[in-house]
């Protein structure tokens, strides 16, 4: 095994056609790689740096799986595995944090979004958020890490700490992760406003295409989203400046398979009028699919649930022995 690949989602409200474009997208086609083997899991401890509700916690990991086969993801193929139920990741986190610049995490972008003004009074859990995803990727000894534009700075700490831990301890232990970064969805835009990334946190739900969402939800929101007045131009170049537009475009690219420019160059002169109804049409072809699928297996959690089982034995054998190596590498009895 070459290559081994890697990411998570947190169960935190419904998946996003952000999350679908940027990463679980990516996600599938990565299933078929030469000589690799994937893991996907869904991250509940980090879903609960921020107050979360104890009675849907469970039923939101369901749904995340369920969001994650439904997207494509072939069980027999790749583990689908819950973060909680494998207790390496916390473990580990707590080894790694010993290594852990309070100055770097407090640099963390993500950090400063969500504590806000407030950040004296944020949990140690949204601090320390970036070494528990650490520990998700050093357990594995990823290789290679699929995740959208906004985890890039993530992903850099994780490869200091594993080379921190591997220079202090003398040991090329841990494996640096590449972050992959790949496609026209890296970076999905608010329908809202083109200046803020969509989000599973923004307020309005127009802002965001839900994987939840049935055809005429998508065509109403799409319908809303903010434009401008002026027609298409014949090049993605003369599409800067005019945020809204540019990202309606590279989602009709990135649903489609096309390259951004053919989009711009098929729709060039067009207004509005005529662009969004055609983007509504591949909206709805790509996603309605998923959504039915994804409410077929939740009707029957039990098959989700297996999957689950089956994804967390596979998991755990690979960070039980990372656990076991580590604690001999850092010399703790027994
Ligand atoms: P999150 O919603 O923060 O749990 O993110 C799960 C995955 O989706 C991560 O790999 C993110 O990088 C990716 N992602 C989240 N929002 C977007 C977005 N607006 N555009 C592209 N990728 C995104
Ligand atoms: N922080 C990631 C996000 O918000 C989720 C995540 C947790 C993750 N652990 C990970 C992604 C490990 C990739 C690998 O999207």
């Amino acid at each position: 095994m070459t290559k081994r690949i890697l990411s998570c989602m947190q169960p935190t409200n419904n998946l996003h056609l952000g999350n679908y474009l940027g990463a679980l997208k990516n996600w599938v086609h990565l299933q078929d790689e030469p000589d690799s083997e994937c893991l996907y899991g869904v991250v509940d401890l980090h879903a609960i740096t921020q107050a979360h509700d104890a009675e849907k916690l469970a039923q939101s990991t369901r749904e995340i799986a369920a969001a994650y086969i439904a997207g494509g993801i072939d069980t027999k193929r790749s583990a689908i595995f819950v973060q909680s139920a494998i207790s390496g990741h916390s473990e580990l986190m707590w080894l790694l944090a010993t290594m852990a610049q309070m100055g770097k995490l407090e640099r963390m972008t993500q950090f400063k979004d969500k504590a806000g003004k407030n950040a004296e009074r944020a949990g140690l859990g949204l601090f320390a958020y970036p070494v528990l995803m650490a520990a998700d990727i050093l357990i594995y000894k990823a290789t290679h890490v699929p995740v959208g534009e906004d985890q890039k700075q993530h992903l850099e700490l994780s490869r200091e700490l594993a080379s921190t831990f591997n220079t202090r301890y003398g040991a090329p232990f841990f494996i640096q992760p590449e972050p992959f970064i790949q496609g026209q969805g890296t970076r999905v835009m608010s329908l809202k406003d083109g200046s803020k990334k969509m989000s599973k946190s923004d307020e309005s739900d127009n802002s965001r295409i839900n994987l939840t969402d049935d055809a005429d939800m998508i065509a109403r929101k799409i319908k809303k989203a903010k434009t401008d007045a002026e027609a298409l131009p014949e090049t993605l170049k003369e599409l800067e400046g005019r945020a809204e537009a540019l990202n309606l475009v590279n989602i009709y690219a990135a649903l489609s398979g096309k390259a951004a420019a053919d989009v711009v160059a098929e729709f060039a002169g067009k207004g509005f009028g005529d662009f969004k109804p055609a983007l509504i049409d591949v909206a709805i072809a790509k996603l309605a699919p998923i959504t039915a699928r994804m409410n077929k297996l939740l009707a029957d959690p039990a098959e989700i649930d297996r999957a689950l089982a089956a994804g967390n034995e596979k998991a755990s054998v690979i960070a039980e022995k990372t656990v076991r190596e580590t604690r001999e590498i850092m010399g703790f009895w027994g």
